[in-house]
């Protein structure tokens, strides 16, 4: 069944050509709810936009397309308003149908998708050996969130981490290796190297100050890039250990099937990539280097800006490998989406790398590749995040500062109601809460704002946070609870009747969901879930105090429950699609 807002499109479409003719058969209607509800629940500036190509005035066109529109069951005659808004208003009994129709159905009437997409989405991605970062951290975040919706709609996915793996860094590190832990690839069991970020430092230092140090690290490159056993060994050591690492956060997000394609895994596609580029005419050399020139792109001093795609020293870059990825992607994957979470400083890269698969002919007309960029992350200060004492920030203490903040609320909640709850049960709350809060703080913004870290407003239980949200859930539920009600086993032939006015927004509110989730798909918008969440919450405030449910007559009580039901089903998956599982009780 078609959502809400793509019906009233397709007629506005019929009603378009009806009156203008075939012409207009490719037209797709904007259609947008009302700021003002006394115009009604939608409108569309259709007849605005068609105005001049029909030569006639917005408001004639507006009116014969009213004229023609067929509202049949679904809503009252459209109005004209202004230069020429249509005006459309849903009835009351298509609501109560929809909602009927839909009461039961665990995927609340969103409809599988006819042509199912292969989607991959590119997300996290950190670097060996280094630490993974709050940067990693938003595109795990806002990655997943993606996923889970495509998923959810019912698109094929595969999440792949893009893990930096590969690069000439890794000579320094192996020597390192050698020298700190000699008999690391002689021992048989696997051997702990501590801490790789210092470890990292380290070495660099060594490569720095050391010329012999040096000159050994570059060696290793070499044996690396020609597949030496023993270097392959040294460094897959590494990987493991970092890969150990990675993990963990992984697991305290709960991500889960995020396949690991590290830059190395395009290794062999490399050399080819290039000499593919270089047949279609797209390489040219600059200063030693292999570079694309797109038209367009100027650097800081007016020149024209390479996309370099291979080192002068022969070494493939950054660039390389994701055109190596772009190609795989499409021909082997057969993917339809490439979607790439990365933060917003890498914006030229991704916008030139696609421009030049593009040129190369790779991307099919079919395909959707995006860069999906978001901003940085702040201190409460304004400034980049960073520890008290000026460092990077570990994910790890991050989001156990986050748990035990979560716990500080909750047990400050407790004294004051002056209740007990097992040492397990407030562990398993102030997880689930603290770790919520850093996904929806992240989540409810849009993307490209530079957010602002802080732990007081994301716990916060006022305002659109997750402690909020999970609240609203259990309130909902609370309703159920009291009056002694299994939601799930409500009488199958009980009906939605709406009645107030209150009741007549839940419900419309409830059927925009789908709406919703196609808009987050189309810009890569997660926030809109939690707009919709927020707005769905306080919609449910409006109704629960006008509309008595426990104590009202049947057969309004039973339909007041199922609207009580549906509105928590609607809380926890779209909760769910952030990352986020309610909590039954907290
Ligand atoms: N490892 C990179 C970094 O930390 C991110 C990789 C993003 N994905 C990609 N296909 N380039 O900056």
């Amino acid at each position: 069944m078609k959502n809400v807002v793509s019906n009233i499109k397709a007629r506005l479409k019929d009603a378009a050509v009806k009156t203008f003719g075939d012409s207009l058969a490719e037209i797709s209607p904007v259609v947008d709810a009302t700021s003002n509800p006394t115009f009604g629940d939608f409108q569309s500036n259709i007849a605005l936009t068609l105005a001049k190509q029909l030569k006639q005035p917005p408001r004639a066109v507006a009116e014969q397309i009213a004229a023609a529109f067929a509202a049949d069951d679904m809503c009252e005659a459209p109005s004209v308003a202004g230069p020429g808004f249509i005006n459309i208003k849903l009835k009351k009994e298509y609501l109560e149908s929809r909602l009927n129709a839909i009461k039961k159905d665990e995927r609340l009437g969103i409809a599988r998708p006819a042509a199912p997409r292969s989607v991959i989405v590119d997300m996290s991605s950190p670097n060996i050996a280094k630490e993974m970062h709050v940067g990693h951290l938003r595109s795990t975040i806002i990655g997943e969130s993606i996923a889970r919706t495509y998923e959810f709609l019912g698109h094929k996915l595969l999440k792949v981490n893009h893990v930096g793996d590969w690069g000439t860094q890794f000579g320094m590190l192996i020597v390192e290796l050698r020298e700190k832990f000699p008999t690391a690839l002689t021992q048989s069991e696997a051997l702990d190297l501590g801490d790789l970020v210092a470890f990292y430092k380290q070495a660099k230092k060594h490569f720095d100050e050391d010329e012999d140090f040096k000159a050994r690290s570059r060696q290793e490159v070499i044996a690396l890039q020609s597949g030496n056993p023993d270097t392959l060994k040294a460094w897959r050591m590494l990987c493991n250990q970092s890969r150990q690492s990675f993990e963990e956060i992984y697991a305290i997000l709960g991500i889960e099937d995020l396949q690991e394609r590290g830059e190395s895994f395009y290794n062999d596609m490399l050399a080819d990539t290039i000499k593919a580029l270089d047949e279609k005419g797209l390489v040219e050399e600059n200063d030693g280097a292999k570079c694309i020139f797109l038209d367009g792109y100027l650097n800081e001093e007016g020149n024209p800006q390479p996309l370099i795609v291979q080192k002068r020293d022969g070494g493939f870059n950054y660039a390389a490998t994701d055109l190596a990825s772009i190609r795989y992607r499409v021909d082997v994957d057969h993917a339809n989406e490439l979607i790439y979470v990365v933060d917003a400083g890498q914006s030229l890269h991704f916008e030139m790398m696609i421009k030049a698969a593009r040129k190369a002919g790779w991307i099919p007309d079919d395909v959707r590749v995006a860069h999906v960029p978001f901003g940085v992350v702040l201190g409460e200060d304004g400034k980049k995040l960073k520890t008290r004492s000026g460092e990077t920030i570990r994910l790890k203490d991050l989001l156990s500062e986050a748990v035990q903040s979560a716990r500080q609320d909750l047990d400050a909640r407790l004294a004051d109601k002056g209740k007990e709850e097992s040492a397990d049960w407030k562990d398993e709350v102030a997880r689930s809460v603290g770790i919520s809060a850093v996904k929806y703080a992240d989540l409810s913004l849009n993307r490209m704002t530079n957010y602002v870290f802080s732990f007081k407003k994301m716990l916060s239980l006022q305002g659109n946070t997750a402690p909020y949200m999970m609240y609203a859930y259990v309130r909902v539920k609370g309703i159920s609870r009291e009056g002694g009600i299994d939601l799930a086993k409500l009488d199958d032939n009980a009906r939605v009747i709406l009645d107030l006015p209150s009741e007549m927004e839940l419900a419309k509110q409830l059927l925009k969901f789908d709406d919703v989730l196609e808009q987050v798909i189309a810009e890569f918008l997660p926030s809109r879930i939690c707009e919709y969440l927020f707005d769905l919450s306080q919609k449910f405030n409006q109704f629960y105090e006008a509309a008595p449910v426990l104590s009202a007559a049947e057969p309004v009580r039973t339909s007041r429950l199922i609207l009580c039901d549906m509105t928590a089903r609607t809380i926890q998956l779209g909760l769910s699609l952030l990352g986020i599982s309610v909590l039954e009780r907290m």
